[in-house]
């Protein structure tokens, strides 16, 4: 007998409960739902056909190569929710620009995406993911301005990531908590599998590109020495664990516990990973389960961003180890 919660069935819960229902928002979810479900296909095939590997020869706003893949779930994104009535603007890690909805088609909610995160794994078929960020409009009148699309990262209405990975799942959290869905291919259906998620207090894994070692500061060498000293009372030395995907490095880290880093260092002053695509979503999900998300000085859900674009330095987790680093970390 067939007894299981559709992601559909959850957001209509939630939107009655705790965010009063006009249906906005989980009509809004369902349109993202849909573009998850094409990408998801389109991911699993690429590879078949070799039309959809490789680079377009572009380079986006952060001095990246634009993967054919980036440049589909992009505009399959854009095309859904732009369509949607639910959304007023969309930004995205693949566009310079935010794209304003006619006002025809207008709806109260922004929408923020990187459409495509560890995109330069697609080609060696490790898990990729999509992480999307929701605020509400909040200038009065039809157009849509800075007070929109630069807020407190605190004031998301829901945050949320697919992984395309061994089974495709759907990770979000509307501020009640954290739910993951797992999407039955067969049905094309995404059904509850992770109902509110809770990341350990305190791990034992730390996720870092170490190869950056040499443009470290002092103060990250030391972090990083720590978590391989022997000591067993703190569950140390850590495994080492980094996919270079955030989305597969996160869902791990929430999972099991640990910490996810990407630090300042001397190519990136300001850290890499973008406030409004990455950082912010995923602080917002671990956060609500339960863990902690900072720059290694402020909290990520403090920050008030200057630009779409703004990167910040992340460290993300379990409470205890984003804690251990904020004492290492701080002036
Ligand atoms: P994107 O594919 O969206 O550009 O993001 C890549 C990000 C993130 O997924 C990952 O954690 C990080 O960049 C990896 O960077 P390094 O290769 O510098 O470690
Ligand atoms: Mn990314
Ligand atoms: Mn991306």
């Amino acid at each position: 007998m067939m007894n299981k919660t559709t992601l559909v069935q959850h957001l209509q819960h939630q939107e009655k409960k705790f965010l009063g229902a006009t249906g906005e928002f989980t009509s809004m979810m369902n349109e993202i739902v849909v573009a998850a479900k094409i990408i998801s296909l389109e991911v699993n095939k690429a590879g078949i056909g070799g039309h959809i590997l490789g680079v377009t020869g572009n380079v986006n706003v952060h001095g990246e190569e634009v993967q054919k893949l980036d440049e589909f779930a992009n505009s399959t994104f854009l095309n859904i929710l732009s369509k949607s009535g639910t959304v007023c603007a969309i930004t995205s890690e693949e566009m310079a620009d935010p794209v304003i909805i006619p006002k025809e088609n207008t709806g109260k909610y922004i929408f923020m995406m990187d459409p495509l995160d560890g995109s330069s794994n697609i080609d060696v078929n490790v898990s990729i993911g999509t992480i999307f960020s929701i605020y509400r409009k909040k200038s009065a009148g039809d157009s849509v301005s800075d007070e929109d699309l630069l807020q407190k990262g605190e004031d998301q209405v829901a945050g949320g990531y697919i992984i395309y990975g061994s089974s495709t799942m759907f990770i979000y959290s509307s501020g009640s908590g954290v739910h993951g869905f797992t999407l039955d291919p067969a049905l094309g259906e995404f059904f509850l599998s992770h109902p509110d998620l809770k990341i350990p207090t305190h791990g034992n894994t730390y996720s870092v590109n170490e190869g950056n070692v040499c443009f470290w500061e002092d103060r990250q060498i030391n972090l990083v020495n720590y978590f391989k000293e022997v000591d067993e009372k703190t569950n140390r030395p850590y495994r080492g664990r980094y996919i270079g995907s955030m989305v597969s490095d996160f869902h791990r880290t929430l999972l099991k516990g640990g910490i996810f880093m990407y630090p300042i260092d001397k190519k990136n002053p300001k850290g890499k990973l973008r406030f409004a695509f990455e950082a912010g979503p995923m602080a917002f999900i671990v956060e609500n389960a339960g863990g902690r998300a900072s720059t290694g000085k402020e909290r990520i859900l403090d920050i008030i961003p200057s630009d779409i674009h703004q990167c910040v330095p992340l460290y993300i987790g379990s409470r205890f180890d984003v804690e251990t680093a904020e004492g290492f970390l701080k002036d």
